[in-house]
């Protein structure tokens, strides 16, 4: 039963391979708008402004639509950013952080010159992520706010410190699948759209993955046992590691081959709970786990 299969490439390449109307949920958290260099070319996240990335978005759940089965929802992780202007050394816009050369600071030393954008404005880009999809056809039900029980300490004294994220679910049409039993709240009640969560160290090595906990809750609202999920943005694999524990298929898209290998990785760690792994590249692997053949396609 248990199946993830990992695309390496861009995902806009990857995703026309998977046949239409295959995958029951999509669980997936993009990067974020000028924020880290995930180290490839093609990389959503480091467009040269946030109308094209937007833009590119919309262009990848257009395709994850066609695969989307017509009761199918997706359940999208996106945050947020400042405009900046200027700024070098350590704190500025223009700093060297941790282990992302972020972009923001190679590229936000100039605000925008979109949606009325002005020095230290919040970009809003969950919300116009959202409002795209929504004019794209899709129907936006929820808004989830994600509050980090450990967020990254900012530095700043005049706003208070950011410690939450979006998490929407769209549905392709309506009626659609969601198990409004399976994820309840302590009380027995409805769950409510606000899910206090992490911090989770299990994806360590990546520099952004999301909590296990986030992942199990959107997949058993959105999908049942022997259904597929696919996270189009897979990263270090959170997705198809939970899918794959609560007995769903997975296909996951990643462009960068360190982040694949690390999703192998974490899957080997529970392999006796995931003897089927299929990857794909230069090289694919049979489902189960034999090396099947080599095939030319680079994405
Ligand atoms: C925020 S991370 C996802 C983390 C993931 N949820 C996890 O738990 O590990 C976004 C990922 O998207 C990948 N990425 C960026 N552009 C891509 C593209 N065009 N196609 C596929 N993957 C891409 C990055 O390499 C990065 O690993």
């Amino acid at each position: 039963m248990n199946d993830i299969r990992i695309l390496v490439g861009d995902c806009l390449k990857m995703l026309p391979r998977l046949n239409p109307e295959t995958i029951q949920c999509c669980v997936t958290s993009p990067p974020y708008w000028g924020l880290r260099d995930y180290d490839s070319d093609g990389q959503i996240g480091a467009e040269s402004s946030p109308t094209e990335y937007v833009a590119n978005l919309v262009k990848v759940f257009r395709e994850v639509r066609r695969v989307l089965r017509k009761d199918g929802t997706i359940w999208l992780n996106v945050g947020d950013g400042y405009a900046r202007n200027g700024g070098t050394g350590n704190c500025g816009p223009n700093a060297v952080v941790g282990n992302t050369r972020k972009l923001i600071q190679k590229r936000n030393c100039k605000v925008p010159n979109c949606w009325g954008l002005k020095d230290r404005d919040l970009l809003g880009l969950p919300w116009r992520v959202a409002f795209a999809l929504q004019e794209d056809g899709w129907i936006l039900r929820s808004h989830i706010t994600w509050i980090k029980k450990s967020a990254m300490p900012e530095s700043v004294k005049n706003r208070p410190s950011n410690a939450t994220e979006s998490i929407f679910m769209f549905a392709k049409s309506s009626p659609y699948y969601y198990d409004s039993k399976v994820v309840r709240e302590h009380s027995g009640a409805n769950l409510r759209n606000y899910w206090m969560l992490g911090p989770d160290p299990s994806g360590k090595g990546h520099p952004a993955p999301f909590p296990r906990e986030l992942a199990r809750r959107c997949i058993l609202l959105g999908s049942r046992e022997g259904d597929t999920v696919l996270d189009p943005f897979g990263g270090s694999g959170t997705t198809g590691l939970v899918a794959s524990q609560l007995n769903r298929r997975a296909v996951l898209v990643e462009l960068n081959s360190d982040y694949a290998e690390m999703t192998k990785e974490r899957a080997s760690v529970m392999e006796s709970q995931l003897p089927m792994l299929a990857m794909e590249r230069g090289k694919e692997y049979g489902r189960n786990g034999k090396k099947a053949r080599l095939k030319a396609a680079h994405s």
